[in-house]
């Protein structure tokens, strides 16, 4: 869950330090670089917190070296400290390595090395490989072959950058299922875990391979697989991929939530653009399969559960699943199961290893990704694309609404049902018109200690989906539960000091969910109403209200209740002093189990 990058050209630092922020998403507990200097030595900056402050550290210093790497971590083996953060440097000083992933079989390496007399200065298991390459490099004829007998040693996941001062014009790089991309230009050459972290000159792309070995200098990229050297195939980088700045807004969240509309549009479009015989391989197999399972974490699994209402509604029989119980708890599963993977980054390592879990079953798979250039979408049998653009934030907004709607959408076409959803009827911008409104509303609710959201049905999901991004951006303990699940035990837990954010969008369960209202306020907790029936308005039991538009079709509604929610969480993320798009101890991509 770290971003590394590696740049050769003029203004290395100056780029590796642009470029790491692009990945700052990736975590951002400490970040370091490393520079080859003019005498084939190493320099080493890093420190802890964001990438600022190698910035400000390494201010008016290297500024004419022209080949280097950097890192920005999430902490997973060893604290978050200065020594612990990366790049990492072999004993003898000849190489510097940035690593992302985990090396599962650290302690015992480490300990095999220290009997040889080599030291450690971190508590990190990715610095184990900067001193095997120093051991290797003792038997290897070559810095690959060295590579290929190192890697070979890991356990677990990575994906490497490595300098070595004994070719000084070259970086190396390697990986084992952790995304690593290569790009060359007219007066460049530069790696990166992520595509958005490529260099804005950068055009085109190669992704490697697990096992690929590339040497990279200034116009070239060799790529070695098992001694041979291997083309990968050059892919374009389009507008959206490098799409990364905020525009006029504070925050790369709130942005974001104003790009729902389009990116809803953008994503019908994409749906309804697609090849016939693609679209038919994806209906054919929901004509073959009635049997779905849905597998996601986070957002992404409460998008699961919006589609899984849809599918169920049309006649399928599906089971939702949060990927890392699914992996290792997998429920039966047999050739007449279709099962649905939906994750915007494409990156999340428990997503991932229930795709291959379900693939080597010889099970059909159909994810549902953000990121074309993303393993999921690399490896899954059967893709749809949301069209959310980059996310940068931690906070999943604008993509939560893009997976829903392509359920929407899906179902649908399977059910042949003509009526497109029009995203524009969805009347996304007058929410967006009340945002002084939902301002107020979120000064007071940063007031509570504790927030309940509830619904009955579909607005229980989206309950769900409000709840995880109010706790993520703001600290504020929180849970959903399905309106009449309450007095079942959660009761307990309401009084003065809590606030229960009740979703009532469905006609059919206002009386039912007014109970739980009833139930809250008899003792003494305060209530948050947000629905689109006018009769509802503040009285004795409810002491807010907030209304969505008015859609003609209720089971429309999980497209824009959640908008409300969103900015909730946003604006009280702000009134309580956080930055919303970096909440403490999380990371946007989870590529480690
Ligand atoms: O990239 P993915 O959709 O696979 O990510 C899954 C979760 O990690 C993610 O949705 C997480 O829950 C978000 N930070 C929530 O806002």
């Amino acid at each position: 869950m770290c971003g590394i990058v590696g740049f050769i050209g003029k203004n290395a630092k100056t780029q590796i330090i642009d470029c790491l922020k692009k990945l700052e998403y990736r975590g951002y507990d400490s970040s370091g670089l490393a520079l080859i200097n003019n005498k084939d030595k190493i320099e080493i900056i890093k420190e802890t917190g964001f990438i600022s402050n190698i910035e400000n550290l390494s201010n008016n210093m290297f500024d004419d070296l022209e080949i280097g790497i950097g890192h920005t971590r999430w902490a997973t083996t060893g604290k978050v400290t200065k020594e612990n953060a990366h790049p990492h440097v072999s004993n003898n000083g000849r190489f510097a390595i940035v690593h992302n992933g985990i090396i599962e079989n650290y302690e015992a390496i480490k300990s095999d090395l220290s009997h040889k007399g080599y030291t450690f200065s971190s508590e990190t298991d990715s610095e184990v490989v900067a001193i095997l390459l120093e051991e290797n490099a003792k038997t290897a004829k070559s810095v690959i072959e060295n590579i290929k007998l190192t890697t070979k040693i890991l356990e677990g996941s990575f994906s490497l950058a490595i300098l070595d001062t004994h070719s000084p014009d070259k970086i190396f790089a390697t990986k084992k299922d952790m995304p690593l991309f290569v790009s060359a230009g007219a007066d460049f050459a530069s790696i990166a875990s992520a595509v958005v972290g490529l260099p804005h000159d950068a055009i085109q792309y190669i992704m490697l391979e697990n096992h690929d070995i590339a040497e990279i200098s200034l116009n070239t990229i060799k790529v070695w697989q098992n001694e041979e050297m291997v083309d990968r195939r050059v892919q374009k980088i389009t507008k959206d991929d490098l799409n990364h700045t905020m525009h006029n807004h504070k925050h790369y969240m709130i942005k974001e939530i104003f790009e729902e509309q389009v990116a809803l549009e953008k994503t019908a479009e994409a749906f309804s653009s697609l090849k016939p015989s693609a679209k038919k391989e994806i209906l054919d197999l929901f004509a073959s399969h009635k049997r779905i399972h849905l597998v996601a974490c986070g957002t992404a699994y409460h998008a699961c559960l919006v589609g899984a209402s849809l599918l169920e509604s049309i006649g399928f029989d599906c089971s939702c699943h949060i990927a890392s119980e699914f992996k290792y708890f997998p429920p039966n599963l047999n050739d007449k199961c279709l099962c649905i993977f939906v994750s915007q980054s494409g990156e999340t390592a428990d997503t991932i290893g229930c795709l291959k879990l379900v693939q080597e079953k010889g099970i059909k798979c159909l994810s549902i990704t953000n990121v074309e250039s993303s393993t999921i979408a690399h490896i899954s049998d059967h893709l749809l694309m949301t069209k959310a653009g980059t996310e940068v934030a931690v906070a999943s907004t604008k993509a939560y609404n893009c997976q829903c709607l392509i359920f929407y959408l899906l179902t649908q076409a399977i059910s042949k049902n003509n009526q497109v959803i029009s995203i524009k009827n969805l009347k996304i911008d007058k929410i967006l018109q009340t945002i002084n409104q939902i301002s107020k509303l979120s000064q007071i609710i940063a007031t509570f200690k504790k927030v309940f959201f509830i619904g009955r049905g579909l607005d229980s999901l989206t309950a769900k989906e409000g709840s995880l991004k109010l706790k993520e951006i703001t600290y504020i303990p929180s849970e959903s539960y399905p309106a009449g699940e309450l007095k079942h035990g959660t009761l307990s837990l309401v009084d003065d000091e809590s606030l229960s954010i009740v979703i009532l969008t469905q006609k059919s369960t206002i009386h039912k969910t007014m109970n739980a209202v009833s139930e809250i306020k008899a003792r003494g907790g305060f209530t948050l109403v947000v629905t689109p029936f006018d009769e509802i308005q503040p009285n004795h039991e409810i002491d807010y209200v907030f209304h969505l538009p008015i859609l003609k079709n209720e089971q429309h509604y999980p497209l824009i209740s959640i908008i409300p929610l969103q900015l909730f969480a946003y604006f009280t993320s702000i009134e309580k002093g956080i930055n919303p798009d970096k909440p403490r101890n999380l990371a946007k991509s989870v590529t480690v189990e």
